[in-house]
């Protein structure tokens, strides 16, 4: 198994940065802001209490109660509780649901640029990945080529990083089509659902009836209200499937962290005005970001996805650090990250230019 890319590239960064040199770090997916005042609010409170009991496997009941409102209120769908479960992370939500979903051999379809843990993922739940080339996005045409007798299931990421690539309606549509017809599993990783700008909206696969049955959803407080470092995620699907992450969970992580669950409930409870929180403060770091490379920024995540080869030399030469397309399935392109402060992207993003400019 290999290390996660995304991780090398910070520890590499990390490294040269330890040796006194100036490094931007344009190679995580963390958006640097400080917690939002109810968050911190409510992690006080926990710690006035006192206490630190053991929650619930599945997660606190009140946090699911408010996780399943969190999506049927923007969706219109009808969770209930049971089919809500808290993870440690949208991370361990994609882990648990392939393990659970997979038999030996199973194949997954993930259309590339993929994020970086799914093919892992797929392998250590002993299946094979099928790694789909797109153009940013998955076509109708593309899903059913790869489909064969042994295609358990899709992995859907919408908003997708590393591309910030959107789906529409229609598109999701025609993807469910083919998917149910070969009556496939989807995961639908979810997890940057907040993370939209100029009025671009987000269809999630919880907006089709259809889907309930066929489709496990992963969400996350991680981008959506900036809280990556509690580590909470969700994942909703079929009673049968979260049972199954449940018992999973009860042998592997117990459950995530009570701290962490109250400083979500404050999040998900609160989650327009704490989303709201989030995009304002990365609007004029993404309008920084791309006014000054001069391109046209994509409609959702914290990243762009650009031509750039030699990333190691980029690092060595200039500090800015990005993480290579190959990590991403997509080999001769970076992922740039504008999460980062202003100050940060100004001053990286001079080096960057300059250097290509000299080159
Ligand atoms: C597409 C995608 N899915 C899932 C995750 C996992 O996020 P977390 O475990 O922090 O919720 C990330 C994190 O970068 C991501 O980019």
């Amino acid at each position: 198994m290999k290390p996660s890319a995304t991780g090398a590239i910070s520890a590499k960064a990390d490294e040269l940065r330890r040796k006194g040199r100036r490094v931007y770090n344009f190679s995580v997916g963390d958006i640097i802001l400080r917690n939002h005042p109810l968050l911190i609010e409510a992690a006080q409170k926990v710690l006035h209490e006192g206490v630190s009991p053991y929650p619930p496997i599945a997660g606190l009941f009140e946090l699911r109660t408010a996780a399943s409102q969190w999506m049927n209120e923007r969706y219109g769908s009808s969770y209930s509780v049971e089919q809500t479960v808290v993870t440690t992370g949208g991370k361990f939500g994609i882990y648990a649901a392939l393990q659970v979903l997979l038999n030996p051999g199973d194949e997954v379809i993930i259309p590339a640029p993929y994020w970086v843990s799914y093919p892992e993922m797929v392998q250590l739940a002993k299946g094979k990945p099928v790694i789909v080339q797109t153009r940013w996005k998955l076509t109708p045409e593309l899903l059913q080529k790869a489909i064969t007798p042994k295609t358990k299931a899709l992995i859907l990421n919408n908003a997708c990083n590393p591309t910030g690539a959107l789906y529409s309606r229609e598109e999701l549509e025609a993807l469910m089509q083919v998917a149910l017809k070969a009556k496939l599993w989807i995961i639908s990783d979810e997890v940057y659902s907040e993370i939209v700008f100029d009025g671009a909206q987000f269809i999630s696969l919880a907006q089709f009836p259809s889907m309930q049955e066929r489709c496990i959803i992963i969400e996350s407080c991680s981008k959506n209200f900036a809280m990556a470092g509690w580590r909470v995620g969700f994942a909703f699907g079929p009673q049968k499937i979260i049972d199954q992450i449940i018992a999973l969970q009860s042998h592997s992580t117990t459950s995530t962290s009570y701290m962490s669950q109250k400083v979500a409930l404050a999040a998900v409870q609160n989650w327009k005005t704490v989303a709201e929180y989030v995009r304002e403060s990365l609007r004029p770091r993404r309008k920084l970001f791309f006014d000054t490379l001069q391109v046209e920024a994509p409609p959702s995540a914290i990243y762009y996805f650009a031509k750039v080869d030699g990333c190691e030399e980029i690092l060595e030469k200039t500090g800015v650090a990005l993480v290579p397309g190959a990590a991403f399935g997509t080999p001769g392109y970076a992922r740039f990250s504008f999460s980062a402060t202003e100050s940060e992207i100004r001053e990286g993003l001079k080096a960057f230019l300059q250097k290509n400019q000299s080159a």
